[in-house]
């Protein structure tokens, strides 16, 4: 039955932190998958989070299926993140809402429900860089996938004249995948006014935004100015969208799959008809989705005091990795690292993207045990007070090899 499997090689994020813990090295450096760290490179569970979790516990938590959409208040207190209070409010008839497996179950879930109800199956875009799995979800599930340019490799920044003419050239009814901020692993996103000439391209030809949400909060702080791309598209160009939210990050929910998928459809009939397909998609694929976790998020975005925290938190978490960008880039200059570094705190996000070559990487990870994607893109979170230095010393070390 399984003779015509072949091998495919281990997702390279995921082999990476495997790589990472077999390492007996005592001054190894963990720079690879997007995990918070605090600055004793521990993993931080939110106080927000903390104290959501103490008090379901204190009530009586009972362990029974959610309904198949996932939790009711959930899902609209998720769509309010995305939207914000006003624009929830206005849209709230016309939103399909699902609870989904962390993102990547909400993109795959977007997926299915999009090849269900397109007819010719349009292509799908997808940026060059991107987070890796992008493809993967898409091309699993039949849909053409093509990259466009994103990233001007030469010059560190946002390729806008190509990601325009990429737009102005799709076929109308194309998707395009947009990470609503904090691009992974580029970390350059566009300005709030290149992000406006975007959706108008957007509107002006008919194609489908897709926005991937995994930082809302976490990349600035600030949810508001995080989920500027998602609010303009639905609100100022009142476009059909759709978000698909992942709390791993931002609450830093990684192993309980917290995310939800929102669309915002043309109307409020359309919306019934679209969350009863992603009601039947999700019964066939997962029957419903795991509780505890939504029921921690749903706990602190259902608290005015919670809420507050949750805000204090992602502050806590932004700035610190802020920090960190800084703190390597300055020690990258001051030290004269060959090369120019300006590029990394011009970078937004959870990310820096190095611009190092694969070999540089390798001697990184076999000389110095620290470990980054093969492209060079490092979880700045995996930075704290007692390695930045050692970090910034031994890229120095290997560029002037
Ligand atoms: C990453 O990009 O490192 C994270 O989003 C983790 C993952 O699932 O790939």
């Amino acid at each position: 039955w399984f003779d015509r499997a072949t091998f495919y090689p281990p997702d390279p994020i995921f082999a990476l932190t495997a790589g990472f813990i077999a390492d007996p090295d005592p001054n190894k450096v963990n720079l690879g998958q997007g995990t918070y760290r605090d600055d004793e490179g521990k993993p931080w569970i939110l106080s927000s989070v903390h104290q959501a979790r103490e008090k379901l516990i204190s009530q009586k938590l009972y362990h029974e299926y959610l309904p198949i959409l996932g939790l009711a208040e959930f899902r609209s207190r998720a769509a309010e993140v995305a939207l914000g209070t006003r624009i929830y409010r206005e849209h709230k008839e016309t939103l399909a809402t699902c609870q989904s497996l962390s993102g990547t179950g909400s993109l795959h879930l977007t997926g299915l429900l999009l090849r269900a109800v397109l007819n010719p199956l349009p292509k799908v875009f997808i940026p060059e860089p991107t987070w890796s799995n992008h493809h993967q979800i898409f091309r699993a599930l039949g849909f053409e996938c093509q990259s466009f340019p994103y990233y001007d490799y030469a010059n560190k920044t946002l390729d806008f004249d190509s990601y325009i003419s990429t737009l102005e050239s799709a076929e109308p009814h194309s998707i395009f995948i947009l990470h609503a901020c904090a691009h992974n692993p580029t970390g350059c996103d566009p300005s709030k006014s290149q992000w406006e000439q975007i959706g108008q391209i957007f509107k002006d030809r008919q194609l489908f935004p897709l926005f991937d949400a995994a930082y809302l909060g976490f990349n600035s702080g600030d949810v508001d100015e995080d989920a500027f791309a998602i609010r303009y598209f639905v609100d100022d160009l009142e476009l059909e969208t759709a978000v698909c939210m992942s709390f791993a990050k931002n609450m830093g929910l990684y192993g309980e799959r917290v995310g939800c998928t929102v669309l915002v459809a043309k109307n409020s009939l359309t919306a019934r008809n679209t969350e009863s397909m992603l009601e039947m998609l999700q019964r066939s694929e997962v029957s419903n989705p795991p509780g505890f976790g939504a029921k921690i998020a749903s706990t602190v975005l259902g608290d005015e005091q919670l809420k507050g925290a949750w805000y204090e938190d992602m502050v806590t978490m932004s700035g610190r990795i802020r920090s960190m960008r800084t703190q390597l880039h300055d020690l990258l200059v001051s030290q004269a690292t060959p090369g120019s570094w300006n590029h990394l705190v011009n970078q937004t996000g959870m990310f820096g993207f190095l611009g190092l070559s694969p070999k540089v990487v390798e001697q990184l990870r076999d000389q110095y045990y620290i470990y980054m994607s093969a492209n060079s893109r490092i979880s700045l979170a995996g930075l704290n007070s007692h390695n930045v230095e050692y970090v910034a010393r031994s890229i120095k070390t290997c560029l002037e090899d």
